[in-house]
C-alpha cells in the first residue's frame, strides 16, 4: 500500500548540472518553465498512476512572442515523438503544431509565448507503467532540444 505520492521533478540548469526535488504534497501537479531558449526547466518527469489525472503548469518567463519562441508541452511514446513532430509542423501554430485528433497524441498544451501561462490536465488511465513515454515541445526546430522522458510507475 502506498503511503505517501511521491513525484520527483529535476529541473536542470545548463549540461550536466540538476537538483532533484521531491514534492510530497503537489504529485500529482508539475510547474514547468520555458523561456527565449529552447529548454524545459524540467529534465525528466516523474508520475505515479496513483495520481487520478496530471495537471500541467506551463509558464514562459521570456519576452518573445508565441509565433518567433512560442513552446508548448506534448506528450507521446518515445516511439511516435518523430512522427508526431514532423506533422505537427505542417498543422502549424494555429494548431498549436499538433494535428487535431492525433491519437498517438496522449497530451497536449496550447503553444505559448513570453508573459504568458497554461494549465492543463490529462488523465493517467490511459497511461502504462514502464511504457517509454516522452514529453516535448513540437514547435518546428524545437523537438529535439526540448524533450525528456515522462516515466510512470505504479
Ligand atoms: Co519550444
Amino acid at each position: 500500500m502506498k503511503t505517501m505520492i511521491k513525484v520527483m521533478l529535476c529541473v536542470g540548469v545548463g549540461m550536466g548540472f540538476s537538483v532533484t526535488a521531491s514534492l510530497a504534497q503537489a504529485a500529482c501537479s508539475f510547474d514547468l518553465e520555458v523561456g527565449d531558449y529552447l529548454k524545459f526547466s524540467a529534465v525528466d518527469i516523474n508520475v505515479e498512476k496513483s495520481c487520478e489525472s496530471i495537471t500541467v503548469n506551463l509558464t514562459h518567463v521570456g519576452k518573445l512572442p508565441a509565433n518567433v519562441m512560442g513552446h508548448n508541452w506534448v506528450l507521446t511514446k518515445t516511439s511516435d515523438i518523430d512522427a508526431v513532430a514532423t506533422s505537427g509542423i505542417q498543422a502549424g501554430l494555429a494548431a498549436n503544431y499538433v494535428v487535431t485528433g492525433d491519437s498517438r497524441v496522449l497530451a497536449a498544451s496550447s503553444v505559448i509565448g513570453g508573459g504568458q501561462s497554461t494549465s492543463f490536465s490529462f488523465p493517467t488511465a490511459g497511461l502504462t507503467e514502464g511504457e517509454d513515454y516522452m514529453f516535448f515541445c513540437s514547435v518546428p526546430g524545437h523537438s529535439y532540444n526540448m524533450r525528456g522522458m515522462f516515466i510512470v510507475a505504479e
